[in-house]
């Protein structure tokens, strides 16, 4: 199977924890793309959603499933989204979208977090990939400074000749060069760094389960 096919296959996986009747959270990316194609078969069956980014929001209201804007509600049971890597214990990378500060925001309201991903995902220790974070752009060359520091290296995400802007305004760094062994501690340092608008390390928001699509079918992984 193709990648694009895992992606698919999991994505219609999610349908089975939509709660019918209420307002689910949706998040970003290529993955979310597929689960939001199967969600307009049953948009019949939910109140609708409240979505990670303008990109989303787009793809849902174009199938006629009605967004609402986060500050109408109180909590959502669920918040389907996926990853840049996904550890043994739940905890992700996320941002590659440039879509984590909304992302953040909708799994923080949410009671679950339900992962969809292809199995490249899955990694044993967070950091080959590129960390993103955004970020308040005055404080671009501290936080360069800062992320070295660490061992990192920070680029600033490029979009045609310029630097990428997200639907906040503000800009993302690229972190390369680092094992995140302790995302709990590594996110909560960071988060804490003056200009860091989001680290895209989601530990203190991690996965409750995970939906990971192998060549052998989708394997179901519960984290406490
Ligand atoms: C967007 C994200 C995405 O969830 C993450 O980048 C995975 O995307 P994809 O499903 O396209 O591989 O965090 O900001």
């Amino acid at each position: 199977m193709t990648q694009d096919e895992l992606k698919t296959l999991v994505g219609q996986a999610a349908l089975q924890y939509v709660v019918p009747g209420a307002i689910l959270g949706v998040g970003t990316g290529s993955t979310v793309n597929k689960f939001i194609d199967a969600l307009a078969g049953m948009k019949d069956q939910i109140k609708g959603a409240v979505s990670s980014s303008v990109a989303s929001t787009a793809r849902l209201q174009a199938l006629g499933i009605p967004v609402f804007d986060s500050n109408e509600v109180d909590e959502l049971a669920v918040y389907v989204d996926g990853a840049d890597e996904i550890d043994g214990k739940g905890y992700m990378i996320k941002g590659g979208g440039a879509a984590l500060t909304r992302e953040k925001i909708v799994a923080s309201m949410s009671r679950l977090f339900v992962c969809i991903a292809d199995e490249s995902k899955r990694v044993p220790v967070l950091g080959a990939f590129p960390l993103p974070v955004e970020i308040v752009p005055m404080a671009r060359r501290r936080l360069q400074a800062q992320f070295a520091a660490l061992g990192g290296r920070a680029t600033v995400r490029m979009k045609d000749g310029q630097p990428l802007q997200t639907d906040n305004g503000q800009q993302i760094l690229d972190v390369t060069g680092l094992q995140i062994t302790d995302p709990l501690g590594f996110e909560t340092v960071v988060s804490q760094w003056p200009g860091v608008v989001t680290v895209g390390v989601f530990a203190h928001q991690k996965a409750g389960v995970c939906l990971l699509g192998t060549p052998e079918g989708i394997l179901t992984l519960k984290y406490q």
